[in-house]
């Protein structure tokens, strides 16, 4: 719907300190600003947040969960990498076009042009590479997107990234991995198994078929197992809170597709049957033979990667209905949690929403993409946005001007709220469409 372009247009250029040549300070290092900048100070407080290193918090505890799983099997742990990377490490490492939609401004928060909050745990792939002592790593991390509003989606949320490296030709120590990888009961639907390579994901040529066959193989064989070993928890925590639904009782069902990532090929994502739905949970492929020549590994290695989103894979886990509260201070949410324990979260109460729309005209000479409003709702009104829709859209049909109308939906987790306060929220809101897109109020 909307041109995607990786050169920051006028309109996706959001500024937010009125005198914008004031570099950005992080954790003791500055960062100049230019016509790329546009990271709220609301998202670089997420920063020092670290769920994942908090032992006490569902994010932490399934990170803490998967780990567990993984000792002993060769993975070094990294899980202290700073989210502010350089556009090399996000993109340029794994070989993103230079038009890809991940660069643009109104997918990604920029520092400036050179420094950004990486987009993805793979964003450290080739330092891991080039240090890790092991045949394998792990990166648990904290990402940032630009991204819309809902109960599942955050512009803060966290990745487990994996991958492990053999020498080429080694065919037998793949085959002994994939042996020792422990036995599950899960179905799984892989119409690629045996033959991993189509006209749609193809292999590399530095690789044999065999080589091939069994690299992916040995990853997705790791990853079911992970899958398997999360998913039970979650069955078992569903029934002591005492739950009866039919599905705790059949055996987890997960499926194979083709994907695409510039760095992979080929490349899968599984599916995993959960209450009904199929729910997308992890990216992954074989490592483009580049990314190893440019961690210095030699022509000789061939290597696999998978990276695992946990937040979805978290609420389910703990039973919690809105992304949103994984980041509330509120003690009642905190205190529910304990380390090694996968319990059901209990509500602690529900508030109501409080619902606005605006309906503007674009203005012709502003971009202005759905993750702007996304995002000035977020910085006006923090986590007390619980979703922000496009509602309608229409040209007029004699002038040919366009206009929208979004309906955002206010609502705390953690207490009432006034008529007056979000009447105050939501003015500014409009006034931020108003001044920074031109938009013309209906
Ligand atoms: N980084 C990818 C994502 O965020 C997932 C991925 C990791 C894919 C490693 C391939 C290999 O979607």
């Amino acid at each position: 719907m909307f041109k995607i372009s990786a050169r920051p247009l006028r309109s996706a250029f959001v500024r937010y300190s009125s005198n914008t040549v004031k570099p950005i300070v992080v954790d003791n290092k500055s960062y100049h600003a230019d016509e790329w900048t546009n990271v709220p100070p609301y998202i670089l407080k997420l920063i020092d947040r670290k769920l994942h290193k908090n032992v006490n918090h569902p994010i932490g505890i399934l990170h803490d969960l998967i780990r567990q799983n993984m000792e002993g099997m060769g993975y070094t742990i990294y899980d202290n990498f700073h989210p502010i990377v350089s556009r090399y490490q996000n993109f340029d490492s794994l070989g993103f076009p230079e038009d890809h939609v991940g660069r643009s401004t109104s997918d990604t928060y920029y520092l400036n042009k050179d420094y950004l909050l990486r987009t993805h745990t793979s964003a450290h792939e080739q330092e891991c590479f080039i240090n890790s002592k092991t045949p394998g790593y792990l990166i648990t991390a904290d990402v940032y997107r630009r991204d819309e509003v809902d109960r599942t989606h955050y512009p803060a949320f966290h990745q487990l990234e994996g991958a492990r490296v053999y020498d080429k030709g080694d065919l037998e120590q793949i085959q002994q991995d994939i042996d020792a990888i422990p036995q599950t009961n899960i179905i799984v639907e892989d119409p690629f198994r045996e033959n991993p390579v189509t006209p749609n994901n193809p292999g590399q040529k530095y690789m044999t078929d065999e080589e091939i066959r069994l690299v992916s193989t040995h990853l997705k064989k790791t990853v079911e197992y992970l899958v398997n070993q999360v998913f039970e928890r979650a069955r078992e925590s569903a029934k002591k809170a005492g739950s009866t639904e039919p599905y705790l009782n059949e055996p987890l069902k997960v499926r194979w597709v083709e994907a695409y990532f510039p760095w992979t090929s080929p490349s899968w994502e599984i599916e995993v049957w959960w209450k009904g739905e199929w729910l997308e949970c992890c990216g992954c492929g074989v490592v483009q033979q580049q990314v190893l020549l440019n961690s210095n590994l030699g022509d000789q290695k061939i290597s696999w990667a998978f990276g695992i989103g946990l937040d979805r894979i978290a609420m389910l886990l703990f039973d919690i209905p809105d992304i949103r509260l994984f980041w509330t201070q509120d003690e009642r949410f905190h205190k529910q949690f304990k380390q090694g324990e996968i319990n059901t979260f209990v509500p602690y109460s529900k508030y109501p929403g409080v619902k606005r729309d605006v309906s503007f005209w674009l203005n012709r000479d502003y971009k202005l993409h759905a993750n702007d409003v996304m995002e000035i709702v977020r910085n006006r009104a923090g986590d007390l946005a619980e979703s922000v829709v496009n509602v309608d859209e229409f040209t007029h049909p004699k002038t040919g001007k366009k206009s929208q109308c979004y309906r955002i939906n206010y609502q705390s987790m953690d207490r009432n709220l006034t008529n007056s306060e979000i009447n105050s929220i939501h003015d500014k809101v409009v006034e931020d469409l108003v001044n920074r897109f031109k938009v013309e109020i209906r």
